[in-house]
């Protein structure tokens, strides 16, 4: 009897500590060790097989993180490099892309489901592939779940209406194929769902409209069909995004505090509800490529905080008024392929420096952008009016004369004017193309979709940046002493540089430009204003300019000067040929100013509209200041000077031409030489064939890597930006990573650069 009790006690103990044995964290648990098998030993984990002190002690990586709560494991993110890639996925495993054939969804899940205090899971890009298994329900905890970018089908399951606490749900980038779920708004707390690029196909479920707590609604390039319900129960949205679907209602209403639409490449219908017109929060707008017919409603144009404004290749008819206003922050508008007739306000017609505007392909009377014959508009415009009733068709046909012998009258002076205005024409095409072409690679739909970070970005950038300002050219002979020789600071590829200092006492640096009469004064303004946009903590910030066209004679050009904030400290070039010990600068501090000028190129590349490229990237272009704060200078000098360029560079061969444009090349040079020290302008492509083979084993390393630095690195780091530094090299433009890829990565190098350096720090202590 004693001894069948003392077995069930140790059965029961034995039974109930199950589960804490489980979750014990001195080594990296069994099921975290399972999990990686599972998936197939993912390089990004390969520091859970050698870890061996507390798994949550464990620093996180860009690819790994595992978060802990009083030892049990509340948060774990993987991020693979499975990146899809295949247009067709039919359900079965595919070499190099998904995970194995032995790999089963279903174990995984049921492994995973035993980490049973999991709040965040994020598993990104990892080849997982088959159905999600409906047992996912059992992290009833969870709050975050992403499973974007892997190879699951079917259907989202039910259950997962059982977990209440989920918060945000990301699906993005996978194959499911089901319905779209109609059990959302058991999920009473759901702020984020995002199911983009998915496979998608019913309506979208009226059961939406109760989940009052979502913020983003994401669902963009599925195969939605049916009407768009009424979401203005939606208080809380901010964000939402249905490109690339089928849907073919009329628009309804939309909820008041919403930032962003995203409605393109629909079939919606009917005309644009005035009530978008009172969207005061409204920064982002894209209604193009549906059928939506009627005339724009104006208050679209003016709204407080409209940045971003699409309503091309749709039917709309009618004009717009001519006393329109545009709001202050609108930046781009494009109306082009639609019906429109009449002229354009002021704020509209291209002229205007503050805004890119697109209004090609229709019929308006402003003899610029490919308009088209009145009679393509005509019909739509006419019947329009005819619906309207008899009488009024009368009018019309009175009208219709009218306007006829008008136009006629009209098009004789046009005839007569045309000469006069050809140079107006020119410029607008001129500004039309700098759009274009910066719109083919700048606004691509992920920057817009990402709306609310770049305005975000943009926002961050001009804090307590000083306005852009016009200059008298006598205020900067005054600062400069007549350009006297001892304020002159160098030349480079762009013009001469000097030091001037203002009448208040502020030291500055101007560049001075000479430009192709080409351009028109008025056309020069537009892109300097938008050069000055830019404002970010590691760019050198533009103060104003000064246009000196006194010079009447075609043969000399404009003048142009650049004023900028005066950073002090000399160059990044500089520093690294440095030989002072003082000045030397250890790894953790080059890793410090290639990041900051990293993010500056991002930023230039997504943050503002359109992006800025070709920004001429070399360590003579990263100034310091006295903190040793890297920033950027001559970027985003194409905008000015792309006419000077085009001009130079004819004749070289066309690689280098791409090369000498591509910035993530260009960047992969600062890298190098943040490695190797500086490299003999010109030498850079010889070094390249040469050298950099000797990366690959230590010896070589030890041969060409700057002796300062590899005595102030870690291996790992170094070898993380040996590596993204090759790729950014590669010959073929196509291989190298983005720009946020070359971030992420330099992140990361330093983060583990930070953890060595501590452990060396607590090594020579104790
Ligand atoms: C984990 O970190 C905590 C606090 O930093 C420390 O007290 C503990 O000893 C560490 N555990 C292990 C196994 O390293
Ligand atoms: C969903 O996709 C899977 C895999 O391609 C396929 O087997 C299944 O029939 C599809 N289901 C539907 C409803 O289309
Ligand atoms: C998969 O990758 C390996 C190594 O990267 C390569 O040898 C193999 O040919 C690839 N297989 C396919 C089907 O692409
Ligand atoms: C919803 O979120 C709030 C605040 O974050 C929290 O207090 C509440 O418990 C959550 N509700 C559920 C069902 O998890
Ligand atoms: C619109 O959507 C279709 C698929 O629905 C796609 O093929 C097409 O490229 C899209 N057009 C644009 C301009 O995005």
């Amino acid at each position: 009897m004693w001894r069948s009790n003392w077995f069930l006690i140790l059965y029961l103990s034995w039974f109930l500590c199950i589960p804490s044995t489980q979750e014990l964290q001195t080594h990296p648990p069994q099921l975290l060790l399972q999990l990686r098998k599972h998936l197939e030993y993912p390089s990004q984990l390969d520091i859970w097989g050698s870890y061996n002190g507390d798994i949550c002690n464990l620093s996180s990586t860009l690819h790994m993180s595992v978060v802990c709560e009083d030892n049990f494991i509340i948060e774990l993110k993987i991020k693979g490099d499975k990146v899809v890639t295949v247009s067709e996925f039919n359900g079965f495993a595919i070499p190099n892309q998904t995970l194995s054939e032995s790999f089963s969804i279903d174990s995984f899940v049921t492994t995973l489901t035993r980490l049973t205090s999991l709040r965040v899971v994020s598993l990104v890009s990892l080849g997982i592939w088959g159905p999600l298994p409906d047992k996912i329900h059992r992290l009833y905890s969870l709050e975050v779940l992403d499973l974007s970018s892997n190879f699951m089908f079917g259907s989202v399951p039910p259950q997962l209406s059982r977990m209440v606490k989920l918060n945000s749900i990301t699906l993005d980038g996978n194959y499911f194929n089901g319905s779209l779920p109609d059990w959302l708004d058991s999920l009473s707390n759901l702020t984020v769902l995002s199911l983009r690029n998915n496979r998608f196909k019913s309506q979208l479920p009226s059961s939406i409209c109760r989940i009052t707590t979502l913020t983003d609604i994401a669902l963009s390039h599925n195969q939605l069909t049916g009407k768009l319900p009424d979401l203005s129960t939606l208080t809380s949205l901010q964000m939402l995004d249905l490109r690339e679907n089928k849907l073919d209602s009329d628009l309804p209403a939309m909820p008041e505090g919403l930032i962003t639409i995203l409605l393109s490449n629909n079939s919606f219908s009917g005309n644009i509800p005035a009530q978008f017109g009172h969207l005061s929060k409204l920064q982002h707008l894209d209604l193009s490529l549906n059928h939506l017919s009627g005339t724009p409603p104006s208050s679209l144009f003016s709204l407080p905080n409209i940045r971003y404004l699409n309503l091309a290749s749709n039917v709309l008819i009618g004009s717009i008024p001519n006393s329109l206003s545009c709001g202050s922050n609108l930046g781009f508008v494009d109306i082009s392929s639609n019906k429109l007739i009449g002229g354009l306000p002021s704020c509209l017609d291209g002229m205007s420096n503050k805004r890119a505007v697109k209004f090609g392909g229709n019929c308006l009377s402003v003899g610029s952008q490919n308009q088209l014959q009145e009679s393509y508009c005509e019909t739509a415009n006419i019947e329009s009016k005819q619906s309207r009733g008899r009488m009024v068709g009368i009018l019309v046909a009175v009208v219709t004369g009218t306007v006829l012998v008008l136009v006629l009258l009209a098009l004789g002076v046009l005839l007569l004017c045309r000469r006069n205005r050809s140079g107006r024409t020119f410029e607008q095409n001129i500004f039309s193309k700098v759009v274009q072409d910066n719109s083919t690679t700048g606004v691509s739909s992920e920057v817009l979709a990402n709306a609310r970070f770049i305005a975000q970005a943009a926002k961050l950038g001009t804090q307590g940046a000083p306005a852009c300002r016009v200059f008298a050219l006598e205020e900067l002979m005054e600062a400069t002493n007549n350009f006297d020789s001892l304020t002159f600071m160098g030349e480079g590829s762009n013009g001469k540089m000097y030091r001037g200092r203002l009448e208040n006492g502020t030291y500055v640096a101007i560049r001075s430009l000479t430009l192709l009469k080409k351009h028109s004064i008025q056309n020069l303004k537009l892109r300097l204003d938008l050069l000055s946009k830019l404002h970010h903590p590691h760019l050198v910030g533009l103060v104003g300019y000064c246009i000196d066209n006194s010079g009447q004679d075609d043969s000399v050009g404009i003048k142009v000067f650049l004023i900028y904030e005066y950073v002090s400290n000399g160059n990044y070039h500089a520093y690294l040929s440095e030989t002072c010990p003082e000045k030397f600068l250890k790894w953790s501090d080059r890793l410090v100013i290639v990041i900051g000028v990293a993010k500056a190129v991002h930023f230039l590349h997504t943050g503002v509209i359109p992006g800025t490229f070709n920004n001429r990237l070399k360590t003579n272009n990263i100034l310091l200041d006295e903190h040793r704060i890297g920033k950027l200078s001559d970027y985003g000098l194409a905008v000015i000077t792309d006419e000077i360029e085009k001009i130079e560079v004819k004749g070289e061969a066309p690689k280098s031409r791409t090369n000498l444009e591509d910035d993530v090349y260009n960047f992969g040079f600062i890298l190098l030489e943040s490695l190797v020290g500086p490299i003999v302008t010109g030498k850079g492509e010889a070094f390249l064939l040469n050298e950099m083979a000797s990366f690959g084993s230590q010896d070589g390393r030890r041969r060409i890597v700057d002796p300062i630095v590899l005595t102030t690195c870690s291996q790992e780091s170094l070898s993380i930006v040996v590596s993204i530094t090759s790729k950014c090299l590669s010959p073929e433009p196509s291989t190298r990573p983005s720009f946020e890829d070359v971030l992420w990565n330099l992140q990361y190098a330093s983060q583990v650069q930070a953890a060595a350096d501590s452990d060396q720090k607590s090594d020579s202590t104790s």
